[in-house]
């Protein structure tokens, strides 16, 4: 079932962010590559949780998937693709992995986008972390392009068409 987030899920988002960390790098990519000061990444999802909508999946009572729907980035998008009906995600993490959980929530926010009719789903991601890349692929996002920012490793653009 999806759900909206709220105060008693602050700590939820840390821990799957923080596990997401130690996952990755047993995959062998650079995303979230180690040496960050936890303390700053923990306050930058405080920053998009008191600011933005979190949503999650629950199954039996448990909150096992969560995303933030967060703006457009203006360092990423055009202003032309900035202004287009969209849900903008970002933060997503699954409390387990192999069990679909992440899927489930996608296709939840998926629908929930195209009865809002939106036009779009948007989200940036890891530039150099072609599994992630692949995942979004299969779930029906084509690659718009790779923008590269200094200081921002994420300039991966994916997109889902909803209106078509
Ligand atoms: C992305 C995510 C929410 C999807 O959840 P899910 O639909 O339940 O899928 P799973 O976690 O079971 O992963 C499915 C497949 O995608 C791969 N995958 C997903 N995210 C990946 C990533 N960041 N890097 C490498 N591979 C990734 C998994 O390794 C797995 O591959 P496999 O089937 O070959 O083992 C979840 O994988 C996650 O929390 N990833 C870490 C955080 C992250 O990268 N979030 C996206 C930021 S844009």
């Amino acid at each position: 079932m999806l759900i909206t987030l709220d105060e008693s899920h602050r700590k939820l988002v840390h821990q799957v962010r923080d596990d997401a960390g130690e996952w990755l790098a047993s995959k062998g990519t650079d995303q979230y590559r180690g040496g960050l000061d936890m303390r700053q990444v923990h306050a930058n999802i405080d920053r998009d949780f008191d600011n933005f909508p979190f949503v999650g999946w629950e199954v039996d009572g448990r909150v096992v998937a969560v995303m933030a729907i967060i703006d457009p980035e203006a360092d990423f998008w055009t202003p032309e693709e900035l202004a287009e009906p969209q849900t903008y995600i970002s933060r997503f993490f699954v409390v387990e992995h192999g069990k679909d959980y992440g899927s489930a929530l996608l296709g939840a926010v998926i629908r929930r986008a195209k009865d809002d009719r939106k036009r779009w789903i948007r989200l940036n991601c890891w530039s150099t972390n072609t599994r992630l890349h692949a995942y979004y692929a299969r779930h029906g996002f084509e690659h718009v392009r790779t923008v590269d920012v200094p200081g921002r490793m994420s300039g991966a653009l994916f997109q889902l068409r909803l209106d078509k």
